[in-house]
């Protein structure tokens, strides 16, 4: 076998099919509803400050888990929000965004052979992540439609070999938020069989009326053992930016640290400062308008689809809606996006990149945190589905 090869890990076709319908979308000049690019406008005192830290010269390296002012504004909003005291020089972590949170957790808490339960529908970065490390996601099916979680279902995944559960709350792509209920049976058994917890809780902000984010380190019993996920990209619009956070009990921070130090050196020096004065100086009434003008994107788009034939399922919380693709031809969910976008000028996000083979082939997932004149014209778009 030749030496200049891919490596036994690397996969046969890295075209993701998020970006292979968000390029499709704009050779036809269509409205990308795919990406969860989240185009809508970035805080001024967020824009202002990064701009004023590049000009007063923060544009070198920060230590590898960021300034100290952003650790300490990340646990003043953990005080605020949890009631809990973190110590921000070996609690919390800056990050190269969540993305780099759960790549460093992953690399320095795992070994290859270990087991991962992950829920499904799946956000497609967790299990790439962990085969990219020989980790083995195994996936456990949250019920169909109501995506409520079956507890005994977890109970029968869980072998010797399993070390981590990752939740994502409020979830990508079914807008699913774990009830405390749901959360507290799997805290009990993750503490029974001594489990990592990665919590990825980048969509904290958006949840909607009758639902409650509650972050599972604040169980009894689970601080130590949940990794927190979070970041920036979502809650201020600034996904290009990198900045996320991992919030972790003190024996691990070093360790993800130093993953983190080798992938990615440190988050954008003067992003960061951005971010810090956003988490400063916006009042609570921020992030409670963002939830509300999110939950009419929700309702808009959620009336569009169901004119159209595309029977929705409402998020609880972040900003997708899984919807049913039915009247749309084609066998698979890749072939139902294409007709959309064909005979709409709308993309969507096939079912099955979140679900194992053969699931989710009926589903087309729609990304509603857009600016209010594009969402508009697509929901005018969806409505014309059926006279097309
Ligand atoms: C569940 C989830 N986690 C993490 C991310 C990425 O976050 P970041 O931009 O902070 O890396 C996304 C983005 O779509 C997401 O949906």
């Amino acid at each position: 076998m030749s030496k200049l090869r891919t490596s036994a890990l690397a996969p046969g076709s890295v075209q993701s099919e998020i970006r292979a319908m968000s390029l499709l979308a704009d050779e036809v000049g269509g409205i990308n509803m795919a990406q969860g690019i989240c185009d809508t406008e970035v805080p001024l005192v967020v824009r202002e400050a990064a701009k004023a830290a590049i000009d007063e010269g923060h544009n070198i390296y920060t230590r590898q888990d960021g300034i100290l002012r952003l650790r300490k504004a990340i646990a003043g909003d953990w005080q605020r929000r949890n009631a809990i005291t973190l110590d921000p020089e070996r609690e919390v972590m800056v990050t190269s965004g969540a993305t780099g949170a759960f790549y460093s957790a992953a690399l320095a808490l795992l070994d290859a052979g270990d087991e991962a339960i992950l829920f499904e529908p799946l956000y497609g970065y967790h299990a790439g992540t962990l085969r990219s490390m020989s980790v083995t996601p195994v996936i456990v099916p949250l019920v169909y439609g109501s995506w409520a979680l079956d507890i005994d279902v977890v109970r029968a995944a869980i072998t010797p070999k399993t070390r981590l559960i990752v939740i994502n709350t409020p979830s990508n792509p079914a807008g699913k938020v774990f009830t405390r209920t749901e959360l507290e049976a799997l805290a009990e058994l993750a503490i029974e069989h001594d489990l990592f917890v990665f919590s990825d809780e980048i969509y904290e902000h958006f949840v909607y009326p009758g639902h409650e984010h509650i972050s599972m380190a604040t169980l009894p019993g689970m601080r130590a053992r949940t990794i927190t996920l979070s970041g920036f990209s979502k809650t201020f619009s600034v996904t290009g930016w990198r900045v996320g956070s991992v919030v972790a009990d003190a024996k691990w921070t070093p360790s993800i640290g130093y993953f983190h130090d080798l992938t990615y050196v440190c988050a954008p020096a003067p992003f960061q400062h951005g971010c810090a004065a956003g988490l400063e100086q916006l009042p609570p009434s921020f992030y409670t308008d963002m939830a509300r003008d999110h939950e009419v994107k929700r309702a808009k788009t959620l009336a569009a689809l169901t004119d159209a034939g595309l029977t929705p399922h409402t998020p609880d919380g972040a900003y997708y809606i899984l919807a049913d693709a039915t009247p749309l031809n084609g066998t698979t969910s890749a072939e139902k996006a294409r007709d959309l976008l064909r005979r709409t000028g709308v993309a969507s996000v096939a079912g099955s990149a979140f679900f194992r083979k053969g699931g989710g082939e009926n589903l087309l997932r729609f990304c509603f945190a857009k600016r209010d004149g594009d969402l508009d014209e697509a929901c005018a778009r969806l409505r014309r589905l059926k006279d097309s």
